[in-house]
């Protein structure tokens, strides 16, 4: 059931809260009564973001930080525990898409996709959970995708590292169930956010659109902190046909393999036609 006072005075910390799915956490957070510290690496846009949500200013704290820093992931998470009295939640957020052929690919790709979503995780679990296991309670949520349950063509890169994700949250789950210390893993797929836009070295194609079918932010914030308030392990968002994919393709249904065959088959096209895969 929904637990409408989980996050109400808690502290909660988001990394890529600057934009997209980490905004609208941050936003609806803060609607449910947290205390957030809002964590990017531009300063410029982590101030413009704070400045949109400034009707609740008196509980935004923010913090500049690259994920893929170690020393300044470990610092940002010490740092609020420290200052704030407790940490609650960790929102491992922050990421950068991947969707490109896998012989156009380069080791820098590789390299690059791992440090941001796959290490950044890893620093941070790393941190929080002796601060949380110290304090008896806690709760994190690391973002993986849809593409970390299912295996979408031209995305070998992104699979690797949300697959990664996955899987290490789950196991983190049944391991600290006992300590009172709880993980879920947020499993997106086609949320309305500027990552459309950006190829895998951070360059943003302004001609490219947010796909006119993709389910708004603030909605999937909504339903993931619901989620989240009920200790569920893997939340896909949305919840509809993603599901039945997932559950699809688990049990080796013939028609996932239709499926992704076909989509291999469109995004080569979608590709060869007009420069992008959607
Ligand atoms: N939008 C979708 O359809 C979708 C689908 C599946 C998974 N996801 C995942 O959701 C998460 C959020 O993505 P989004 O869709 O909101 O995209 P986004 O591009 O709007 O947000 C990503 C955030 O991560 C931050 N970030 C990237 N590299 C960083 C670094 N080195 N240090 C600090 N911050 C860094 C960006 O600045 C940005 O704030 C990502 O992990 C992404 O993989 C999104």
């Amino acid at each position: 059931m929904v637990n409408s006072d989980y996050y109400d005075g808690k502290i909660c910390l988001v990394t890529g809260a600057n934009s997209g799915i980490g905004y609208a956490i941050s936003e609806e957070l803060l609607k449910r009564g947290a205390i957030v510290y809002m964590l990017g690496r531009n300063p410029k846009k982590v101030e413009e973001a704070a400045e949109q949500l400034s009707v609740y200013k008196d509980k935004i704290n923010t913090i500049i930080t690259d994920v893929t820093s170690q020393e300044q992931v470990e610092k940002a998470i010490k740092d609020t525990a420290k200052e704030a009295g407790s940490l609650d939640f960790l929102f491992n957020n922050a990421g950068i898409g991947g969707t490109l052929q896998f012989e156009t690919a380069t080791l820098e790709d590789w390299k690059n996709i791992f440090d941001v979503n796959v290490w950044s995780v890893i620093y941070g679990v790393n941190t929080a959970v002796p601060i949380m296991l110290k304090q008896g309670s806690g709760h994190i949520i690391n973002t993986s995708s849809i593409a970390g349950l299912v295996p979408f063509p031209f995305q070998a890169l992104y699979s690797l590292t949300k697959f990664g994700v996955t899987g290490m949250t789950e196991c983190l789950k049944y391991e600290y169930a006992d300590k009172n210390l709880h993980f879920s893993t947020i499993c997106p797929s086609n949320i309305a956010t500027p990552i459309f836009k950006k190829s895998i070295d951070g360059t943003v194609h302004d001609q490219i659109k947010i796909p006119d079918d993709a389910y708004p932010a603030d909605k999937a914030a909504e339903l993931i902190l619901d989620r989240v308030s009920e200790h569920k392990g893997i939340i896909v968002v949305p919840e509809d046909q993603l599901i039945d994919l997932w559950h699809e393709y688990a049990s080796e249904d013939p028609e996932a393999d239709k499926l992704l065959l076909q989509m291999a088959a469109q995004r080569r096209d979608a590709y060869e036609k007009g420069g992008s895969y959607y």
